[in-house]
């Protein structure tokens, strides 16, 4: 296993996510509706996460089904099955491997791996509460994962790997865990043009803009990672219904209706644009 240093890079998303997971508050917060989210009383908060099926998330509880800082479904993709072992990277507040240990079930297992102190805090404590016995959290860096050669059935990852200042490394370190036939699921952001130098700002790199490859870079280097069967599909609906409902602004200078006139022709667009997209691949058997 590779070890790694924390790039200025990765300090400056370790501080972002750290954030992130802080102002969210804690998971199980009492409210005068009910003594506590933990508690049999439940919250009175509703599931309004999109980027998943209803019936997906309707298992769980609002506070962890609505905690999310995906970009796609990677677990949808996955169409994973009883008794596989799971890696997510990047695991965040866990919320993937929650969905993923309902469908593995006991004889399955679930590693969510996250460099960020208190998005691991997060997610331990939803485990807790959740009594999900098939899933653990390991702390550690996509770029050196903390999981032995040819143990994984299936990777997820849901808005990370483009975060990540080396991404050929993480490609390196995604087949190394795989078994030999195994697959990975991936929701990502990509870029349809190359970005510029000086896009690569803290705040546009920790929002998930500015480290994103093109389609041709993210083929290319799963394919020198050795990966085999690469299939990247823009998800333009996802966006479409964001920017629809207003969710999503449209960019300076750009009104809605051009926004979406752009998304219909996003890989001809001159325009830079990062879109989320469904990533597919597998290791050879
Ligand atoms: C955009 S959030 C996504 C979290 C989660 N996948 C979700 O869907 O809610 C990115 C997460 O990846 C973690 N992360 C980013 N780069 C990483 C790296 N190089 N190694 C380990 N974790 C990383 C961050 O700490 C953060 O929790």
């Amino acid at each position: 296993m590779a070890t790694q240093n924390p790039t200025p890079i990765h300090q400056a998303v370790q501080d972002y996510y750290g954030n992130v997971a802080r102002e969210a508050g804690p998971c199980c917060e009492s409210s005068s509706e009910s003594s506590s989210c933990c508690g049999s009383g439940g919250s009175t908060e509703k599931i309004q996460n999109e980027l998943y099926p209803a019936e997906l998330l309707a298992a769980l509880p609002a506070e962890v089904a609505n905690f999310t800082a995906g970009s796609g479904d990677p677990i949808s993709l996955a169409k994973l099955t009883p008794g596989e072992t799971v890696l997510d990277l990047g695991s965040g507040g866990g919320l993937d491997c929650f969905l993923a240990a309902k469908q593995v079930g006991i004889s399955g297992h679930v590693i969510g791996v996250d460099m960020t102190a208190e998005m691991l805090a997060r997610a331990r404590s939803n485990q807790a509460r959740l009594n999900a016995g098939n899933v653990e959290f390991r702390q550690g860096f996509l770029e050196a994962l903390p999981v032995d050669d040819n143990s994984i059935d299936v990777i997820v990852s849901n808005c990370v790997i483009n975060l990540s200042p080396d991404k050929p490394q993480v490609f390196r370190e995604m087949f190394r865990t795989l078994k030999p036939g195994g697959r990975i699921a991936v929701s990502d952001m990509v870029a349809n043009h190359p970005l510029p130098e000086e896009a690569g700002k803290e705040e546009s790199w920790c929002n998930c803009t500015s480290g994103a490859l093109t389609d041709e870079a993210y083929n290319h280097e799963l394919t020198k990672a050795g990966f085999v069967d690469i299939h990247l599909e823009p998800n333009i609906a996802l966006v479409m219904k964001a920017v629809e409902s207003g969710r999503v602004r449209p960019a300076q200078n750009f009104t809605k209706e051009k926004m979406l006139e752009d998304l219909h022709q996003w890989e001809k667009c001159d325009r830079t644009m990062v879109v989320p997209h469904q990533i597919t691949a597998s290791k050879p058997a």
